[in-house]
């Protein structure tokens, strides 16, 4: 099977494939008869020019650029990432709620600025992490990771999403209630028509005084200008892993003592993004073998 990859992914599974192409989509300009999968992360397919692509891989859990309609119309598989990704992607939550939380980076900053006077003071002091309340917005695999490292931080949990279920890993709120009640919201639902913009201006100010949003999700989930606007004040505090146009971060985050920023690096480690290399070769390969795709996509 030939296959088209965006870039060479990492990890030992990609040399499983024995006939590979790495080439950037916007490089294809011509109908390529020939491949009959495509690997690539979040990007747009496009189907007119792979008249007999069988397989989207997906590197990755969110594929919300991929038009998985279109796909099943004319008869692709789309498969992720799913489950591989979620205890890393879970970690940078928890880091990105520790180093907003408790200055590490304003910290970083004033010593590395041979600023540090004596004892911490000029920049005010944290608000403690330990016992105090997280909202969880998607209590899906990454969700539930995120709530069980909570209890190690005795954070009282809090879920929302639109069906609640049967946990005892966090306690069900309606997403207003959540914004009301959480010291801190990490937000962990996949980007869809209705979660688009579902972090918006009246929602952030339903958001404590001093509370900490984070994102590792997607950042069209927030309007960014919303949270901009909230966040020059000093408000609030976030920590943003994710970007409504990434690589572009708004210029207006850059100088804020109270942001922490990060570039998409929710699944970059070594082990996880080898994982998940291996769970899209192995998608390409049972189809070879003409056996189901292990983790389709819903079509
Ligand atoms: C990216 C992600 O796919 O899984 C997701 O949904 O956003 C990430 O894992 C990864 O950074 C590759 O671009």
């Amino acid at each position: 099977m030939k296959v088209l990859a965006t870039r060479r992914y990492p990890g030992d599974a990609f040399e499983e494939l024995d006939d590979v192409e790495v080439s950037q989509l916007a490089a294809l300009t011509q109908p390529r008869a020939d491949v009959e999968a495509l690997i690539l992360a979040n990007e747009p397919v496009p189907l007119d020019l792979l008249p007999n692509l069988r397989i989207v891989a997906n590197f990755g859990v969110g594929y919300d650029r991929v038009d998985v309609a279109a796909c099943a119309q004319r008869g692709v598989v789309v498969t992720n990432t799913p489950g591989v990704l979620s205890d890393a992607t879970a970690d940078l939550a928890l880091a990105l709620i520790l180093a907003t939380r408790r200055q590490v980076v304003e910290g970083d900053r004033l010593v590395r600025s041979n600023g540090w006077a004596g004892s911490w003071s000029e920049g005010g002091l944290a608000d403690e992490v330990t016992g105090s309340t997280l909202g969880i917005v998607g209590l899906g695999r990454i969700g539930s990771a995120v709530a069980r490292r909570a209890r190690g931080f005795e954070l009282r949990v809090l879920y929302t999403q639109r069906r609640p279920v049967d946990t005892d890993l966090a306690e069900f709120r309606d997403l207003d209630a959540l914004f009301a009640e959480a010291d801190i919201v990490t937000i962990h639902a996949p980007l869809t028509p209705e979660t688009e913009g579902l972090v918006e201006k009246r929602r952030l100010s339903l958001l404590r005084d001093g509370a900490c949003l984070v994102n590792t999700a997607r950042g069209e989930i927030v309007d960014e200008a919303a949270l901009i606007a909230e966040l020059v004040t000093g408000r609030i505090q976030a920590g943003l892993d994710v970007f409504a146009h990434e690589p572009d971060v708004p210029r207006e985050l850059l100088g804020l003592p109270n942001v922490v920023l990060t570039p998409h690096l929710g699944s970059a480690t070594r082990q996880t993004r080898a994982k998940m290399t291996r769970l899209v070769v192995d998608n390409l390969l049972a189809l070879e073998r003409g056996e189901p795709a292990l983790t389709p996509v819903p079509g």
